[in-house]
């Protein structure tokens, strides 16, 4: 078990606790990109190296992992890495272009393409750089937080390795869907294989808590999603779930988060997750509704709330906690930190959510 590998013991339990529905002192708080460019002591490292030898690199992971967890009482850390990092293994190009983003040189032309793919086993050896990575940090954390592990869901990965960078209609993409059904679903078994493999290495690994990334659900409805998404986001929890089992390693919990994908909220929640992560585009209210009584609801507010006083957060985030309310909820961002950020907002969003639901 990965407790036998002589981990510390966890000093605070409030995500784990929280994600299975088990009652809390106070609700949990992290916030999604908490580890990158807001931060300075990030930008300090950054500015030192490529963003994927960062990700290779299990001493610089850990590192800017722990960096914000140094200045926010938050309740988890979360693995420095990139969902980018499985077409890599995959065997494609990609390189991090500061301003820009992640772009692939030669992002898949056509169907013929997938030939040029290795297969999970091949690929998921190549990513022991991020299982080093989650074995050093739970150490170094030292039973502060758990340790979240991630990826990306296979829609997502899938449209990056089409696009080769971000896109406004995910055209491309899409057109696979339409036109090569077949060839798209051969190529989300690709990406969900390795996918599951990956996940259950991070397990293995020390991960504590996993996050699968729909972030590029909004470019989908309910009709694709159903077909192209949802069977995949299903296979991973319970190939994972059961994998980690066989291996007589605890269970984990595992959150989804369709950024976008406010469509598929009940069908999401018929799954395996414990937790569902909502984007600020879904009222909290009928968030609980769609997904249903049993889940851990996580998110949701606008990110750029942050760009306003400390007082207006305070009040975001108290409207915010009211309608999720204390309890099967997790506080977050409905997306991530963006680099022109002041960590000091960071700081008021944090202490407005231990004000507010703190139980006496
Ligand atoms: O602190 C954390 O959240 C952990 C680290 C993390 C990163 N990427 C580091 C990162 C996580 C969880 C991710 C996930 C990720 N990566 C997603 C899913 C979440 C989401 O945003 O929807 C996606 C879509 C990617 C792909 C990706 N990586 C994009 C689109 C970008 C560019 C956007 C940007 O902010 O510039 C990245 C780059 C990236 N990943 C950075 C960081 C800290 C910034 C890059 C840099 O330092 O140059």
């Amino acid at each position: 078990m990965a407790e036998e590998k002589g981990f510390p013991p966890l000093k605070n339990d409030r995500l784990l606790r929280a994600a299975r529905g088990e009652p809390v002192d106070r609700v949990p708080v992290w916030v999604m990109r908490q580890a990158g460019r807001y931060l300075p002591e990030f930008r300090e490292v950054r500015a030192q190296h490529d963003f994927f030898s960062m990700c290779r690199s299990p001493e610089i992971a850990c590192q800017v992992t722990l960096q914000p967890l140094d200045r926010f009482p938050l309740d988890a850390a979360i693995i420095f890495s990139d969902i980018l990092v499985v077409p890599q293994a995959l065997g494609m190009e990609v390189q991090m272009k500061p301003g820009e983003g992640p772009v692939f040189p030669s992002p898949l032309q056509g169907p013929e393409d997938l030939a040029q793919l290795c297969g999970p086993g091949v690929a998921c050896p190549k990513l022991q750089y991020v299982f080093d990575a989650i074995t050093l940090t739970r150490h170094r954390l030292a039973g502060r937080a758990p340790l979240i592990g991630f990826c990306g869901a296979p829609w997502t990965i899938m449209a990056y390795m089409i696009e080769g960078k971000g896109s406004k209609t995910m055209s491309n993409a899409k057109c696979w869907l339409y036109r090569y059904p077949e060839d798209s679903h051969r190529l989300l078994k690709i990406i969900t294989d390795t996918t599951v493999a990956y996940l259950v290495g991070q397990v293995k690994a020390g991960a504590q808590l996993l996050q699968v990334f729909e972030s590029h659900a909004e470019h989908l409805d309910l009709g694709l999603f159903e077909e192209f998404a949802l069977p995949y986001l299903k296979r991973i929890c319970d190939e994972v779930k059961d994998q980690v089992a066989t291996l007589g390693l605890p269970d984990i919990p595992m959150i989804v988060f369709p950024k976008g994908g406010h469509y598929a909220l009940s069908q999401l929640g018929r799954l395996r997750y414990e937790v569902v992560g909502v984007d600020w585009t879904v009222e909290p209210t009928v968030a609980r509704q769609l997904v249903g009584p049993d889940k851990t609801l996580q998110g949701n507010l606008d990110p750029c709330a942050l760009y306003a006083d400390p007082k207006a957060i305070d009040e975001a985030v108290k409207d915010m906690v009211d309608k999720f309310g204390r309890d099967k909820y997790i506080a977050n961002l409905g997306h991530g930190m963006y680099p022109d950020m002041d960590p000091q907002s960071l700081a008021a969003f944090v202490t407005a959510v231990h004000k507010h639901t703190t139980k006496s």
